[in-house]
């Protein structure tokens, strides 16, 4: 875990550096430019939370670049068990290699006890196509139930799931079978109703839409752990308990997403340990590696194990320098006990997020728990009208200042606040302190 004390941030070029510069030219004349909005530097090399660019210049990091890297930067334990792995063997696909049985017997450890299996894929959108497909398997039926503003991923069951416009909007028929339903965004309740007074009517109308869009073939829910992309919104204490006795009343099968909300990034291991949820299928991605790129369905074994032989394979899926990834992963979370460091200084974070929100008019919302953390900036606090573009100012703004931030939200307007979760307290104020400046300056 990192004690550094000193000042880390240091950016001495205005951004985009020179070098920078010219590689962004070169990027744009061979590959298409369609990834999202970020801060105008290129990457270079880091370790722990700090990010150094080709300029030289140095950022602390509050994307961990999209809730990956939990183990910190290019942990020397991860990066020397992905070297020693890769140097024996690169890839095998389904003929076993050692390192993936450690790591799945890595996996299922850390696991509540209900979740006695798993299986290894390469990407968060490949977990979520593995459960969608394990629910329709086992059940014989091919309704599934999701969320408003849900992601999980850019394939095509997965973007059926989801409830944002960004991954479907102008393509075309999605799966059929698809009946989302409201998700509990407090601070705009669809509803208009108030926390305090609402007894949850969002989950009644879960019956409403089954009712009123069901061809009597619901095969399970999936629903994400909190909704990421949406811009970290939480549900309310008791939400999740409500909607898993709902769904066990009814016999369905019940996937949570945890591709961004495991391995540590709540403060607990896994975001369902904090109520006790006991979902048949858990889809992990992202921090699983913490770099390289692996992913796994978890599941309870009587529920995966309706597949037959050959039926899901990947040609990535399970490989040893992956598996050896997630094996040392594990190791460093829990040696580290890097998830209590995540509640601690979340909870540190979160309180100085809260008082700047007081005195600072764009701050709508502050929202999350542990080091997931979304900051709703506004144009008007009563009106609550979105503020995208001062979002995409905070972000460039913030960079110049030596603070990498990214921005999610059904709207464009919520500030990750996601380090990775070996941040230390030094550095969780000095990003604070940045952060509270680039504000300043909007
Ligand atoms: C909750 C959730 N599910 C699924 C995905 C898809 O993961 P990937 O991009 O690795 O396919 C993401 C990615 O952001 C996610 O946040």
């Amino acid at each position: 875990m990192s004690t550094a004390t000193a000042k880390v941030a240091n950016v001495k070029t205005p951004l985009p550096g020179p070098r920078s510069r010219e590689l962004f030219d070169r990027w744009a004349k061979v590959e298409a430019q369609c990834t999202g909005y970020q801060a105008k530097t290129v990457w270079d090399h880091a370790s722990g939370v700090v990010v150094t660019d080709v300029d030289g210049n140095k950022f602390i990091d509050w994307t961990s670049g999209v809730l990956v890297t939990n183990v910190g930067h290019c942990h020397p334990d991860l990066v020397k068990a992905v070297q020693d792995a890769a140097a024996k063997l690169l890839n095998n696909y389904e003929c076993l290699n050692a390192p993936r049985v450690e790591a799945a017997e890595k996996l299922v450890s850390v696991l509540p006890k209900h979740l006695d299996k798993c299986f290894f894929l390469s990407t968060g959108s490949e977990a979520v196509e593995g459960a969608i497909r394990v629910m329709k398997r086992k059940t014989g039926k091919f309704e599934i139930i999701s969320f408003y503003g849900g992601f999980h991923g850019r394939t095509y069951a997965a973007l059926t799931a989801g409830g944002l416009p960004g991954p479907k909007k102008g393509y075309g028929p999605t799966i059929p079978g698809a009946i989302r339903v409201p998700f509990p965004y407090c601070y705009r309740c669809p509803f208009k109703a108030k926390p305090e007074t609402c007894e949850m009517l969002c989950l009644d109308y879960i019956d409403d839409a089954v009712r009123a869009n069901s061809t009597g073939s619901l095969a399970g829910l999936i629903v994400e752990a909190y909704l990421g992309a949406a811009g970290f919104i939480f549900a309310p204490d008791g939400w999740f308990p409500r909607l898993e006795q709902w769904l066990r009343a009814r016999g369905l099968l019940y996937t949570l997403d945890e591709v961004q909300s495991s391995f540590g990034r709540t403060g607990k291991f896994f975001a369902m340990e904090r109520e006790g949820l006991t979902p048949d299928l858990v889809c992990i991605g992202k921090g699983i590696g913490s770099g390289p790129p692996a992913s796994a369905i978890a599941a309870r074994g009587d529920v995966i194990g309706v597949l037959g032989q050959g039926e899901m394979s990947s040609t990535m899926g399970g490989n040893p320098v992956s598996s050896a990834a997630v094996a040392a992963v594990v190791d460093i979370m829990k040696r580290e006990k890097l998830e209590e460091n995540a509640l601690r200084i979340g909870n540190l974070m979160k309180a100085r997020l809260l008082q700047m929100q007081e005195r600072n008019p764009y701050i709508g919302d502050v929202r999350g728990m542990g080091l997931v953390m979304g900051v709703e900036l506004v144009k008007d606090k009563k009106t609550k009208e979105p503020a995208p573009d001062l979002t995409r100012k905070m972000i460039d703004v913030a960079a110049q200042h030596g603070l990498l931030i990214g921005s999610v939200g059904i709207f464009g307007n919520v500030i990750r606040v996601a380090p990775p979760l070996v941040i230390s307290e030094a550095e969780a104020h000095e990003s604070l302190d940045i952060f509270e400046k680039a504000l300043s300056l909007l």
